[in-house]
């Protein structure tokens, strides 16, 4: 049986019939001189996920490439503020901002995600939904102990001393990637890591940046 969506509506219900638009991906993508995709920034909390990917942003905003940031801490203040930090609400948080990412790459634009995105399953789930070339796995790879040590929001501490609950890794399970297209050191530099991923993503975006 066919699992019901929050809607109540099963995706293969035949009474919901997909409509075809004269404007294509294909004709955006175009007019955006790139191709649409989405970049896809996984790490621990205080890994440096939203900073290296704002920095990405601001370098491929003044190549006049058409982006956005969906940023973890910003979209549960509104897309997903009804979401905790349960198994299951976390495979809900993804399961929408994998839709919501999949639709602004469908209208040309490089979309750039920094969620912990913690499962392996949630992040397949994402990758199978945006097709072959269009989702890019960045592995913001910095261990626990410098991002413990970093505690830019003091929620570590909060976490060790009992008063935060489910908190990735500490009591909550964080899942490395084992083949992201990209795999950073979070422990180099900014302007190091804005580098080598400009130097990587040329040929995804088939432009020259
Ligand atoms: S995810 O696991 O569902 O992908 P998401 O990236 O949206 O997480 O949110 C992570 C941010 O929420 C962290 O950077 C941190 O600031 C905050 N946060 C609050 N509680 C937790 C928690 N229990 N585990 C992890 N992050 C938390």
């Amino acid at each position: 049986m066919t699992k019901q969506s929050r809607s109540g509506i099963t995706p293969d219900d035949p009474n919901i019939v997909w409509h075809h638009h004269p404007v294509t991906r294909e004709s955006r993508e175009a007019l955006h001189h790139h191709k649409g995709l989405v970049l896809w920034f996984t790490g621990l909390s205080g890994s440096g996920k939203s900073t290296v990917a704002g920095a990405l942003e601001q370098v491929l905003h003044s190549r006049n490439v058409s982006s956005y940031l969906l940023d973890g801490d910003n979209i549960r203040h509104g897309l997903c503020r009804d979401l905790g930090f349960s198994d299951t609400d976390r495979k809900e948080n993804i399961r929408r901002v994998g839709e919501v990412a999949k639709l602004m790459a469908d209208a040309g634009l490089v979309v750039l995600t920094a969620f912990i995105s913690p499962h392996k399953a949630e992040r397949q789930m994402v990758r199978d939904m945006m097709g072959e070339g269009r989702f890019i796995e960045i592995f913001v790879d910095t261990p626990l102990t410098i991002c413990e040590a970093r505690d830019p929001k003091g929620l570590y501490k909060k976490a060790r001393a009992g008063e935060l609950k489910n908190f990735t890794g500490i009591d909550s399970v964080y899942e490395a990637p084992e083949h992201p297209e990209i795999h950073l050191n979070g422990q180099e530099t900014l302007p190091a890591l804005t580098s080598q991923l400009l130097d990587a993503l040329e040929p995804y975006l088939k432009v020259s940046l």
